[in-house]
């Protein structure tokens, strides 16, 4: 469904100038949709100029945070327009949110929430992505969020969830495996039965960050190098599929480009040492 793009990292403002200088060896990098869309409700800072200078020498994927695909709200119309007209202006690879909440009756919380696993909340979900991708004339991808608490009248787990709302909606899956790792060492599950449950065809892109070790939990903070467990779960991915577009999410005490780029090395060492057992 999604073409294999290479090893990319997230555009974050403090690079721009050194990227549009030196045209460093990434291979693709993923824009935050808001940080273009000059919302009210966001701190809309970095410069579409800069943007489409650096999209003239690598692709460009669109990541939202706002979109709140599972929130009992209807979609936020305004928002739609606004990303549809960026999506016009940067011609992006693909575009991406969360399978989560964000707020309700028009409040946004800021926080990617996690929604219950139950029918109810797949059918509501389903309705709404299918809406925006009519609506947008793409195929979205939905990413998988970290988690700290979980409803008690679940139905199913969260892979099941995920599995289950994309083949619905037949939209794409980011898989976020920091995400994963987060998630089942806060609620003590196995993650490779996490992988089991993945529709691979779907996943068009890969999330690789690391977050902060509280002992009794792991806060997903983007702050820290990805960890060996999630470096496992990615050879993991690469023994049951075949490379899938790789992305590092680094969001706070961001690091200089080249360290960056060295952490973005290790997944391609892993890809280029042919740990790739494709089906
Ligand atoms: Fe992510």
């Amino acid at each position: 469904m999604f073409p294999f793009l290479g090893f990319g990292l997230g555009l974050r403002n403090k690079h721009f100038k050194e990227i549009l200088a030196t045209t460093p060896k990434v291979d693709w990098f993923e824009a935050i949709t808001e940080n273009y869309l000059g919302l009210s409700d966001t701190s809309a800072s970095d410069s579409i100029e800069e943007l489409l200078k650096i999209r003239q020498n690598y692709p460009i994927c669109l990541h939202g945070v706002s979109l709140s695909i599972g929130s009992a709200d209807a979609l936020n119309a305004n928002y739609l327009k606004k990303w549809k007209s960026l999506i016009d202006i940067i011609e992006p690879e693909w575009v991406s949110d969360h399978l989560c909440w964000t707020g309700v009756l028009t409040k946004n919380s800021h926080d990617l929430l996690p929604l219950p696993y139950t029918k109810e909340a797949i059918a509501n979900t389903v309705t709404k992505i299918k809406q925006v991708q009519d609506f947008l004339g793409r195929r979205i991808l939905m990413e998988n969020v970290s988690s700290y608490v979980e409803a008690s009248f679940s139905e199913m787990n969260e892979a099941e969830f995920l599995a289950e709302v994309c083949n619905q909606a037949d939209c794409g899956i980011l898989l976020d495996l920091n995400n994963i790792f987060v998630s089942s060492y806060n609620h003590g599950f196995d993650p490779e039965t996490y992988l089991d449950k993945i529709p691979w065809q779907r996943v068009g892109q890969v999330h690789l960050a690391g977050p902060t070790d509280k002992g009794s939990h792991m806060i997903d903070t983007h702050d820290q190098p990805v960890r060996e467990e999630t470096w496992k779960l990615y050879q993991s991915m690469l023994r049951r599929y075949k490379p899938i577009t790789t992305m590092i999410e680094w969001d706070d005490k961001i690091p200089p480009l080249t360290e960056l780029i060295g952490h973005l090395d290790v997944a391609r060492r892993f890809v280029n040492q042919g740990v790739v057992l494709a089906p």
